[in-house]
């Protein structure tokens, strides 16, 4: 039985929570605000779940989610997540986090940027381009017709062997889209974001039509 830590408990980070349980996994969850305040989160989540801070979640997780939007200044726990895969669902949205011209001038993707802020952990973009309450409903058996795809990014091949087997375990499908240099193909706006359906084929496709915009002086340029 994995233990994982979940560094977020809003929508993202309990439904993985919930799917994580339904699956025999044990959950830390932390929030910004203290474990204290998440006793009704757990309750609902039963025994397999406990809060903690960040720092604990991280600590007690044999890999660890990351569902918290990132910061330009790192707000995560380093050294409690050093040697350790981190997903990271975090999908850079300028109108909810600010305008980052790092990002926006595509030097580095929000990606890149978390793998740097957690230099020694091994930082994967996934659950990104899916409805957070849909992790736990859109699962379906391996060789369904059905099945649908769902993406993940890396500089680190064993962190998307490792989602590839919680995905196969949640019922989808895996495209591997790395590097992290590759992930603005699933950044929202993008197709494979749009459709939020999409089989294996679909998303390869998707992925294949990303068109990347760039923000400079305030231009927009599609490249
Ligand atoms: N919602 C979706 O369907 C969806 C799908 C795919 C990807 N995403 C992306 O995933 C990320 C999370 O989305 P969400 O919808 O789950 O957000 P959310 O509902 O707003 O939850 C964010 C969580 O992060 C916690 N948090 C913020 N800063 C923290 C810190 N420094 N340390 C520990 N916890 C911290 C918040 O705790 P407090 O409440 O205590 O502040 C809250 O529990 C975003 O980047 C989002 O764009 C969302």
């Amino acid at each position: 039985m994995t233990i994982i830590g979940i560094i977020g408990a809003g929508e993202v980070g309990r439904h993985i929570a919930r799917a994580a349980i339904a699956n025999g996994h044990q959950v830390v969850l932390a929030n910004s605000r203290g474990p204290e305040t998440l006793g009704s989160l757990i309750e609902e989540l039963g025994p397999s779940a406990r809060a903690a801070t960040a720092a604990g979640a991280a600590a007690a997780g044999e890999f660890v989610v990351i569902a918290v939007p990132l910061k330009m200044v790192n707000d995560m726990p380093v050294n409690e997540l050093a040697g350790k895969v981190v997903i990271d669902t975090n999908n850079y949205m300028a109108v909810r986090d600010g305008h980052y011209p790092i990002i926006d001038s595509g030097e580095k993707t929000e990606h890149e940027l978390r793998q740097e802020q957690l230099p020694t952990s091994k930082v994967v973009k996934a659950f990104t381009h899916i409805q957070a309450p849909r992790i736990i409903t859109w699962g379906r058996p391996a060789g369904s017709a059905d099945r649908l795809a769902l993406s993940a990014s890396s500089d680190f091949p064993e962190a998307v062997e490792l989602v590839t087997r919680l995905y196969d375990r949640f019922g989808f499908d895996t495209v591997d889209n790395s590097p992290l240099s590759e992930s603005w193909r699933t950044r929202p706006g993008q197709p494979a974001w749009m459709q939020e359906r999409q089989t294996r084929p679909e998303l390869i496709a998707n992925l294949a039509s990303a068109r990347r915009a760039v923000q400079e002086f305030g231009v927009t340029t599609i490249i």
